[in-house]
């Protein structure tokens, strides 16, 4: 099975955590994408859908899938997305895409986040994918210099503007053990808007697709 045989299958999967007659929230990337394709099938069944990107917005849009601003909605049953790495305890890091301000925000209203992934994306300890953390743009070199100062790694500038119309930096040579800590301390850091930690608020369930079907991880 391809690593996008698994991404759809667990796409699929997904569907049956969609709470009908609701506005759900919806993720960005590949494996949303999956995801939002196969939402497609049961569109009639939702009252819409928040994005967490324009990318994201507008493919649901091309479903004909009602989209909401966030500021009109009062709440949103379950957010599913994808993610770069969890570990087992469902801390995630995300933001590979560069949506993960949108993303940790659709998270935090949702009551339930369902994160979909392939079986590449489990590992023991995270930090092998580089950690983003979306900056002011006038701030990237402060936080560079507190990151590696205070933190570890290395902090590379992507060359890339989020939606939001702010910069990236990929911290390189991570090994994250206390996730929900080093996420509240890249909180404070003044000039970073968010980091791509998920932990303090990780996922509720992780479907992961694996060569033999669809494994819960955390239900
Ligand atoms: C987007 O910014 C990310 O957080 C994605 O959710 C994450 O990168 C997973 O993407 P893929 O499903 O494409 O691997």
């Amino acid at each position: 099975m391809t690593q996008d045989e698994m991404k759809f299958d667990v796409a699929q999967a997904a569907l049956k955590y969609v709470v009908k007659d609701t506005i759900i929230g919806v993720g960005t990337g590949s494996t949303a994408n999956f995801f939002i394709d196969a939402l497609a099938t049961m569109k009639d069944d939702i009252i819409g859908a928040v994005a967490s990107s324009v990318a994201t917005a507008e493919r649901l849009e091309g479903h004909g899938i009602k989209v909401f601003d966030l500021n009109d909605v009062e709440s949103i049953s379950v957010y599913i997305d994808g993610a770069d790495e969890s570990d087992d305890g469902l801390n995630l890091i995300k933001g590979g895409g560069g949506a993960l301000t949108r993303e940790k925000i659709v998270a935090a209203v949702a009551e339930q986040f369902v994160c979909i992934a392939d079986e590449s994306k489990l590992v023991s300890v995270m930090g092998d994918f580089p950690l983003p953390v979306e900056v002011i743009p006038m701030a990237a070199n402060h936080v560079k210099r507190i990151i590696e100062k205070e933190i570890g790694g290395q902090a590379i500038l992507r060359d890339f503007t989020t939606d939001n119309g702010n910069h990236i930096l990929d911290i390189q040579g991570l090994k994250i053990t206390d996730a929900k800590a080093l996420e509240t301390k890249l909180d404070s850091i003044v000039g970073m808007v968010t980091n791509g930690l998920f932990a303090n608020r990780g996922a509720n369930v992780l479907l992961l697709g694996t060569q033999n079907g669809v494994k819960v991880v955390g239900a």
